[in-house]
């Protein structure tokens, strides 16, 4: 049966002051850098094929900041190129974010920026009518497959974008973490059924395997501090569930015992670890899913 409750993605202002709070309670953006200098360098090292402007395509680039390290990387690896960089991302306000970066951002003469606000499916409705033929070097799709209606569909579409030794780029959580397990359990009473919402690299991997299509794979183990969540009137901890189940004020908004399922379950050891001075710190694992072009 389809969710009674509202999603937190109908609601953007709150969506991102909650997807903010994540990032400072968690090692999400830590471990994103840590791949990111440690893994991707070498994924990115033949992408380009010598050519002197490499095209950049971010899905979902929220406000930039990991966007700007991964073509810093692919600058590092190719010094002389510059990049025509595609931000494709619906929100204005995190288009907003994404420019003042840019203003506090010295040295990125080499980039271009072009703006689309768009959700991935607009961007491939526009691409398709307009019958464009330009060929992406890297896309990425860091934490946004959630936000769609047909995950495998936008995979396939851009990863056919992709130019001869071009890059795909997915990152998500892990089917292991403790958003997998959580998502297994509520997954017909959290999510949204107009999007793919619950999905893990694990629904990704398996349907890159059932089209035979390739891909390398990297676990990212990241942890995020829950704790507030299980204090009774805690703002922050209200916050931080909405952004946990994706629904609107669900601490108000859900059943009781469906609260109580949840809050529940975040402490578990299938989700959680509880540390001795009483913080509950969620299984935030992450995964990076690298595709080639279709042959
Ligand atoms: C969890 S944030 C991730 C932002 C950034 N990639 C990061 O990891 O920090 C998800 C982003 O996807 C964007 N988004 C939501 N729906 C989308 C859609 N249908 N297509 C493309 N982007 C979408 C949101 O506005 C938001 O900026």
């Amino acid at each position: 049966m389809a969710s009674p409750l509202r999603s937190l993605v109908e609601d953007d202002e709150r969506y991102l002051k909650s997807f903010q709070l994540f990032l400072e309670r968690s090692s999400e953006h830590q471990c994103m850098q840590d791949f990111i200098q440690g893994i991707l360098p070498g994924e990115l090292a033949s992408v380009g094929d010598g050519k002197a402007e490499l095209n950049v395509f971010g899905v979902g680039s929220g406000s930039g900041d990991i966007d700007l390290e991964m073509v810093s990387q692919l600058r590092q690896k190719h010094p002389s190129i510059t990049v025509d960089n595609q931000v494709i991302e619906p929100s204005s306000q995190q288009i907003h974010n994404y420019k003042v970066l840019l203003s506090k951002t010295p040295d990125l003469d080499y980039i271009k920026f072009t703006w689309n606000k768009n959700t991935a499916a607009e961007f491939e409705q526009h691409w398709k009518e307009n019958k464009m033929s330009k060929k992406a070097d890297f896309i990425h799709m860091i934490q946004m497959l959630y936000y769609v209606k047909d995950p495998d569909a936008t995979v396939r579409f851009f990863q056919s974008l992709l130019d001869k030794n071009g890059k795909l780029l997915i990152i998500l959580v892990s089917g292991r973490s403790g958003w997998g397990k959580l998502w297994r359990k509520y997954r017909s009473q959290l999510c949204n059924t107009e999007i793919s919402q619950c999905v893990t690299t694990r629904d990704i991997k398996s349907g890159l395997e059932s089209q035979g299509v390739a891909y390398r794979s990297y676990v990212l183990p990241s942890h995020l501090d829950i704790s507030e969540c299980f204090v009774e009137g805690s703002e922050k901890g209200e916050l931080l569930l909405d952004f946990l189940t994706e629904v609107l004020d669900f601490s108000r908004t859900a059943p009781a015992e469906l609260k109580a399922g949840v809050l529940e379950m975040l402490r578990q050891p299938d989700c959680s670890a509880l540390e001795t001075d009483g913080k509950v710190i969620f299984n935030n694992s992450l995964e990076a899913l690298v595709l080639d072009p279709l042959p």
